[in-house]
């Protein structure tokens, strides 16, 4: 049926006719891309979110960090069971560039990895408890998946279940040589007072699994939340 979104060029057929017979539409290839970032689970916010558009500044030594990035595709370093920890500030852009690496990723190797909010994944585990979809399912996924970013670990202080279930999935990833690309505002290791640690909050035993098999970037910069904001104040 034809809606007001139906595609002007296939008129919502898929198809355009040719002399010598047909070729998909561009409209369904947004779709598959899509339906992409539906199965790694990618924020509308974040999709279009890469290494092109992330602004390098020099000062913060940002193109280094978008090297390692890409060297890390490039040179397949995934294979061996090794990802990183982009620790820094709130805006600074860990969230973005983590996503930029599962496109890449996507785009280069064809490896669809899958992206949670760490917060979302306990409490849509959490739920599942109650029958709406089988917390099995769901932790067979994020454990089995390629590549996982775990995005805003350690963001606040962790029940013991979700301490639990955090040991469940990374030691799971950590023995099976799976990648996790980990994003946090708070250091892996160490004790200052003036902030915790991951170590602090999640346990020894997991801090020093990731120290083992990711790479601590810290990501350094402005808030770029921020500045937009100041923006539109200024106007
Ligand atoms: N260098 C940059 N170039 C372009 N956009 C950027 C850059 N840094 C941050 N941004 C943008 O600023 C916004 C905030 O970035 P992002 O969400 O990645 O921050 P974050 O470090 O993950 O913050 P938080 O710790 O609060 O989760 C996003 O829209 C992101 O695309
Ligand atoms: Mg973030």
């Amino acid at each position: 049926m034809k809606t007001e979104n139906t595609c002007p060029y296939c008129k919502g057929l898929g198809w355009i006719s040719l002399k010598n017979g047909v070729k998909k539409c561009s409209c369904q290839y947004k779709n598959l891309t899509d339906s992409i970032y539906k199965r790694m689970n990618i924020p509308k916010k974040y999709q279009d979110k890469d290494f092109k558009n992330f602004l390098p500044n020099k000062k913060y030594k940002h193109h280094l960090i978008i090297k390692r990035l890409k060297d890390y595709v490039n040179l397949e370093e995934y294979k061996k069971g090794k990802g990183f920890f982009l620790v820094g500030n709130p805006g600074v852009g860990k969230t973005h560039l983590a996503v930029a690496l599962l496109k890449e990723l996507f785009l280069k190797k064809n490896i669809a990895g899958l992206f949670y909010d760490t917060n979302s994944l306990l409490f849509k585990l959490r739920a599942s408890f109650d029958g709406v979809e089988s917390s099995r399912e769901i932790l067979e996924e994020v454990i089995n998946t390629p590549i996982l970013v775990l995005d805003d670990l350690g963001s606040e202080r962790l029940s013991d279940w979700a301490k639990d279930i955090l040991h469940y999935i990374i030691i799971n990833r950590y023995n099976d040589l799976k990648p996790m690309i980990i994003t946090s505002n708070i250091k892996l290791k160490g004790k200052s007072e003036f902030e915790e640690s991951l170590e602090e909050r999640m346990g020894s035993s997991i801090a020093s699994r990731l120290a083992e098999v990711c790479e601590i970037l810290p990501v350094k910069g402005q808030d770029m939340r921020g500045s937009r904001l100041l923006e539109l104040q200024e106007k």
